[in-house]
C-alpha cells in the first residue's frame, strides 16, 4: 500500500486525529478548501444539532510547507466543538440501539455501558477521512482525474435522472448532475425529487424515525491500467467496494449495473470494443463502471452505495438494560434523521484515497506539479 491513513479520537472526546502516509511532495494544498470539504460534508438537510455545533476548524500540523506537501505524513487535528458542552454531563449508554455498534461492541469489549463503543463508533470519525480524502483529492488532479457524487434516493423517493447507463458513460452528464447535487440540501440533482425528500425527513423527524438511501459516487479521467486481476485484494474493484463498504451505515455498494446485470443477458451488459482512430481501443457504453477484471479501463468509474437508516431513534426500538437485563427502549439521544448526502461525500473521499494509492502504484511518486 502506498498511501495509508489511521485515525484516532472520539465523537465527543477533544477531537479526531488522522496521519496520512505516503503522499508525495509537492502538492498544492490550502486549508481554506479543506475546510470546504469538511463543510460539505457537514452540511445536508437532515443532519442533527451536532452538524450547527462544528465549525469546520482543522490543525495541520505535519507534512506541509509553504502551501504544499513535504513528503512528510500529513498530520491532521479536528477539534470537537461539542467536548466542552459534554465534559460533566456525559451519559451512560446501558441500553444499546438495535443498528449500531453498541452491543456487539459491548459484548466483545467486556463493557456494560456501551458509551465507549458508541463513541469511537460515530461517524464523526469521517470527518477525518473527508480531510485525508481532500489530499488525495489534490494528488489525483494533477493526473486530471476528479471525483464527483449526489443522491439518487431518499427512502421511497427516487430522483428523475437520465438513465444509469448515460450516467455512467458520459462525463458531462457525470459533472452536471454533481454540479446540481451541490445546490441540493438533500445532495439529490433533481429539484423536484429533492423537495420530496426534505418533506420526507421533516415527517421522519416528526415521527421520531430515520430515513436512509442511495448515492452514486463517480470519478473521470482515470487512466488504463489501475489495480490488477492477479490477485483478489489488488484488484481495483475489491478496493474501492471495501473503501465505501467501510463507511458506517453502507449495506450495499455496485459497480457500474451492479445487481442488474445479473438480470440482463451478456449482449445487453458487456460494453462492445470498437476500432477507434487513437492509440486504443474505444468503448461506446460503460455498463462494467470503468472497471474490467479488476483493473481500470479508462471509462469513468461509477460506483453506487445504499446507506441504512440511521440507527439512533427518537421513537426508540425495544432494547435490554445491560446493567439489570430488563426490556426496555432504546438509547436515544441528539442525532441524525439523515445523513445520505454526507455519506456521498464521504465515499468521494474513500474513492480518491483508493485511486490515489492505486494511482502511486503505478506511476511512482513522480507528479506532475505543473
Ligand atoms: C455521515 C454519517 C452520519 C451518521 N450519523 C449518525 C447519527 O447521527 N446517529 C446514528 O445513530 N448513526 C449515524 N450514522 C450511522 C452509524 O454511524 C452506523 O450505522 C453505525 O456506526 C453502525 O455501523 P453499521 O451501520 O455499518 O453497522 C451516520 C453515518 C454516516 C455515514
Amino acid at each position: 500500500m502506498m498511501l495509508r491513513f489511521l485515525t484516532a479520537g472520539e465523537s465527543h472526546g477533544p477531537g479526531i486525529t488522522a496521519i496520512l502516509e505516503g503522499m508525495p511532495a509537492g502538492i498544492p494544498v490550502s486549508l481554506e478548501e479543506l475546510r470546504h470539504e469538511l463543510k460539505r460534508r457537514r452540511w445536508c438537510y437532515g443532519r442533527g444539532g451536532r452538524a450547527t455545533i462544528e465549525g469546520d476548524v482543522i490543525e495541520v500540523t505535519g507534512g506541509i510547507h509553504k502551501g504544499r506537501t513535504t513528503g512528510a505524513p500529513v498530520s491532521i487535528f479536528i477539534p470537537n466543538a461539542d467536548h466542552p458542552n459534554w465534559i460533566g454531563r456525559e451519559s451512560p449508554v446501558f441500553a444499546p440501539r438495535p443498528g449500531h455498534a453498541d452491543l456487539a461492541g459491548a459484548i466483545k469489549y467486556g463493557f456494560t455501558d456501551c458509551r465507549p463503543i458508541a463513541e469511537r463508533a460515530s461517524a464523526r470519525e469521517t470527518a477525518a477521512r473527508v480531510a485525508c480524502g481532500y489530499f488525495a483529492k489534490k494528488l489525483l488532479a494533477l493526473g486530471g482525474i476528479s471525483i464527483y457524487s449526489w443522491v439518487t434516493r431518499i427512502g421511497p423517493v427516487s430522483a428523475k435522472l437520465p438513465a444509469a447507463d448515460e450516467r455512467m458513460y458520459r462525463q458531462d452528464i457525470v459533472r452536471s448532475l454533481a454540479e446540481a447535487a451541490e445546490k441540493s440540501p438533500v445532495r439529490c440533482p433533481d429539484p423536484d425529487a429533492t423537495s420530496q425528500m426534505m418533506s420526507l425527513i421533516d415527517e421522519a423527524k416528526k415521527a421520531g424515525d430515520t430515513l436512509g438511501g442511495v448515492f452514486e459516487v463517480s470519478a473521470t479521467g482515470v487512466p488504463v491500467g489501475l489495480g490488477s486481476h492477479v490477485h483478489w485484494d489488488r484488484r481495483l474493484d475489491t478496493r474501492v467496494t471495501a473503501a465505501v463498504m467501510s463507511i458506517p451505515g453502507v449495506k450495499a455498494v455496485e459497480i457500474g449495473l451492479g445487481i442488474e446485470a445479473a438480470i440482463k443477458p451478456g449482449s445487453q451488459v458487456h460494453d462492445e470494443i470498437l476500432p477507434g482512430e487513437g492509440p486504443i481501443p474505444v468503448r461506446n457504453s460503460n455498463r462494467a463502471g470503468g472497471i474490467e477484471g479488476g483493473i481500470s479501463n479508462g471509462e469513468v468509474i461509477f460506483v453506487r452505495a445504499a446507506l441504512k437508516p440511521i440507527p439512533t431513534l427518537q421513537s426508540p426500538l425495544r432494547s435490554v438494560n445491560l446493567s439489570d437485563r430488563t426490556a426496555c427502549p432504546a438509547h436515544a439521544e441528539r442525532s441524525d434523521v439523515c445523513a445520505v448526502g454526507s455519506a456521498a461525500v464521504v465515499a468521494e473521499a474513500m474513492l480518491a484515497l483508493t485511486l490515489a494509492d492505486a494511482w502511486l502504484e503505478r506511476f511512482g511518486e513522480q507528479v506532475n506539479q505543473g
